[in-house]
């Protein structure tokens, strides 16, 4: 009955108007056509009823078309649609229906997008936090078993602190590696690519990692290319990345060779480093580019691993504009690759 009140108090106000243009209509007419004025005040009369029963109509239908939007709107704010089809208004507003729909659709993508956002930083906390704790309880340890009395034991003190010692280094490397991901993920890591000459690159990195490979037996070989290929890269990053590969070449290879090189194509050179070692089963292949998985957790740290080594390739290759590619085949070996510009 209120709404009723409103739409036709609503719709007097037009009724001035509605007077002024048949008062206007029916002068006009009654001048043109040169006939009485009386003659035409009924059919005047009963075009001003119409006009007014059909701005009060109007007034009603777009009272309720809004009435509709706000109850839309309140039921967004208030997450009681689960999906865009339920938003539903009058056929006279598709494009209206259209927006609200979209911007509902981008709405819940922002929150779900803040949600991983958010997932994702607690559980990089987490495993810091977990990767921390490993190498300052293990050289606590140490330390407090040596000044309980193991210090004047011959036997054991120098082993002690030279287990105490790489565990201070495996600190060291976690905390560069840690970062190296942060400035790389929140964009401050800024790169300068250059042409270089890929055969000197390459052959710089194999001879300071030669010793490590020869520690295990193993060969690290340069295999033969054009030796005045150049590629385009950011030299010192490209450096981290190709060093991170070899090392992990080395590190699961436990006999036969470590092979480096690039294959050249038309436009781009593609530098692989492969093994003849464990490698990698299909199901870990998805992941071990995410920050700290490792396939064998114990062994990786124990051989100094951060389990960040290839999340830092994978952002060096992607920030050249490439992508990292991996094939493997468990006790056979594995082969990573990218391809930069020539
Ligand atoms: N060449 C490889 N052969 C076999 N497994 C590898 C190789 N490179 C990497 N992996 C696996 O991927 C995991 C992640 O590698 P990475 O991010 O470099 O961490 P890590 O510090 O453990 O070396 C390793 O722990 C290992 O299980
Ligand atoms: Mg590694």
């Amino acid at each position: 009955m209120n709404d009723f009140k409103q739409d036709f108090s609503a719709s007097l106000k037009f009724i001035p108007k509605i007077l002024v243009v048949v008062l206007v209509i029916s002068l006009f007419s009654s001048y043109i056509f040169q006939f009485s004025l009386s003659i035409i005040i009924l059919p005047a009369f009963l075009s001003l009823i119409t006009a007014f029963v059909s701005v009060y109509f109007i007034i009603q239908r777009k009272r309720l078309e809004l009435e509709k939007i706000r109850e839309v709107i309140q039921k967004i704010r208030t997450n009681a649609f689960t999906s865009a089809d339920e938003i539903s208004l009058s056929k006279d507003l598709v494009k209206l229906e259209e927006e609200i729909k979209s911007m509902f659709l981008k709405t819940k993508e922002d929150i779900a997008n803040l949600k991983k956002i958010e997932k994702y930083r607690t559980e990089f906390l987490g495993n810091v936090s977990h990767e921390l704790r490993t190498p300052i309880f293990a050289i606590q340890g140490y330390i407090e078993t040596l000044l309980d009395g193991a210090l004047e034991d011959k036997n054991v003190n120098r082993n002690f602190l030279e287990k105490a010692n790489r565990h201070t280094q495996n600190l060291n490397s976690l905390l560069n590696d840690l970062i190296d991901i942060s400035m790389i993920e929140s964009g401050q890591m800024l790169f300068s690519y250059r042409y270089f000459n890929a055969w000197e690159f390459l052959e710089g990195i194999v001879n300071e990692l030669k010793p490590h490979a020869e520690k295990k037996n193993l060969d690290l070989i340069l295999l033969q290319f054009d030796k005045t290929l150049q590629l385009l890269g950011d030299k010192q990053r490209l450096k981290q990345a190709m060093t991170n590969l070899i090392v992990n070449a080395i590190k699961y290879t436990e006999t036969g060779k470590v092979e480096v090189g690039i294959e050249e194509e038309e436009q781009f050179g593609s530098v692989f480093v492969n093994d003849t070692g464990i490698g990698i089963s299909v199901s870990d292949l998805n992941r071990i580019f995410e920050r700290f998985y490792r396939v064998d957790k114990d062994r990786s740290r124990e051989l100094g691993g951060t389990g960040l080594g290839l999340a830092i390739v994978k952002h060096i290759v992607e920030a050249h504009g490439s992508k990292i590619e991996v094939k493997s085949q468990v006790g056979k070996g594995s082969n990573f690759s990218f391809k930069l510009k020539k």
